[in-house]
């Protein structure tokens, strides 16, 4: 009798996928579209695999149970082994992994989204599910900072983000040829220039360290309460599984507890 071949299916194990499609979004930085297709929350993160090469923690950029994007900033030697691979070409990937962002709890609140540079990238996640359970949230304001025009991401979505949502775009520097003709300077100049009240809203913040830091205290210049602010948290990962301690940040595992937090659980461990 043949024998039955059996398949194990698990977010523990490494899934190999095909990319369906590969879009350069900047000299550093591109997209892919793969065939992994699992239910996930906004904000969370898989770990990609090329074998013999390395793996590395990446946010999901996409909010679908059919396909998964992902954008990926060419910094070492995995992600510039990314960079080379095809449409039609494998890889590994295994998770999803973490917390995301509580949508189905934030329902009925207005929201602001501030993104810095590749911290757009998991924000992106929640402007899909947003668009997929529009009637959910009230008025929807993104705040989007990035180093030049040139570093600008997912150019083509944000113009269909402008259709249905108040997006401001600003860049650090403006190079002398560029005819980009938003706002110059940091993203967190745009929020604090901005009348905005707490009422029933919610604030994601995600970008670099010292961004999220600056964008926080303005926010509670702003009077929002710490309940109001979910921050998304990177940290040099390991197992992603909660065995290897090499995430945690004052006690809590940002592969487990995180990658997001809301603010009052955060800043409660910095204290500690
Ligand atoms: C939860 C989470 C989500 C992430 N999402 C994304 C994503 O969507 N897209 C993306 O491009 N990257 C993301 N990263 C970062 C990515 O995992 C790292 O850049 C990874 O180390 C790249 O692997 P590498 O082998 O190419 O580079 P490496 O050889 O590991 O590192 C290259 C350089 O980057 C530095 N570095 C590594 N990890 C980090 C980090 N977490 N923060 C700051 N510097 C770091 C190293 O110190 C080194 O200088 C995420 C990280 C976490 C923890
Ligand atoms: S990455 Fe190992 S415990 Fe979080």
């Amino acid at each position: 009798m043949a024998k039955k071949k059996t398949t194990i299916e698990s977010k523990f194990l490494p899934k190999k996928v095909t990319i369906l499609s590969y879009q350069r979004e900047s000299a550093d930085s591109f997209t892919i579209k793969v065939d992994f297709a699992v239910k996930h929350e906004p904000g969370q993160f898989v770990q990609v695999t090329l074998p013999g090469i390395g793996e590395a923690p990446i946010s999901i950029c996409s909010y679908s149970d059919k396909f998964m994007e992902l954008n990926i900033r060419e910094v070492g030697d995995l992600t510039k082994n990314l960079a080379k691979l095809k449409v039609g070409d494998k890889l590994f990937i295994r998770g999803p992994y973490g917390k995301g962002y509580p949508m189905k709890d934030l329902k009925g609140n207005n929201v602001i989204i501030i993104g810095g540079g590749c911290g757009v990238a998991p924000l992106r996640g929640i402007i899909d599910y947003i668009e997929q359970n529009r009637a959910d949230y009230g008025d929807v304001k993104l705040f989007l900072g990035f180093r030049t025009p040139g570093d600008i991401l997912f150019q083509e979505k944000i113009k269909g983000w402008g259709k249905n949502f108040d997006v401001r775009i600003s860049v650090d520097k403006l190079p002398a040829d560029s005819c980009f003709a938003g706002p110059v300077g940091f993203v967190t100049n745009m929020v604090k220039n901005e009348q905005i009240d707490n009422k029933n809203k919610v604030v994601f913040v995600c970008g670099p360290p010292i961004m999220m830091d600056v964008v926080i205290k303005i926010l509670k210049e702003k009077w929002f309460n710490d309940d109001q602010i979910f921050i998304s948290a990177e940290r040099l990962m390991h197992c992603a599984l909660g065995l290897c301690g090499h995430c945690m940040i004052h006690g809590k595992y940002t592969c487990l507890d995180g990658p997001v937090f809301r603010w009052d659980e955060l800043k409660e461990c910095k204290n500690d």
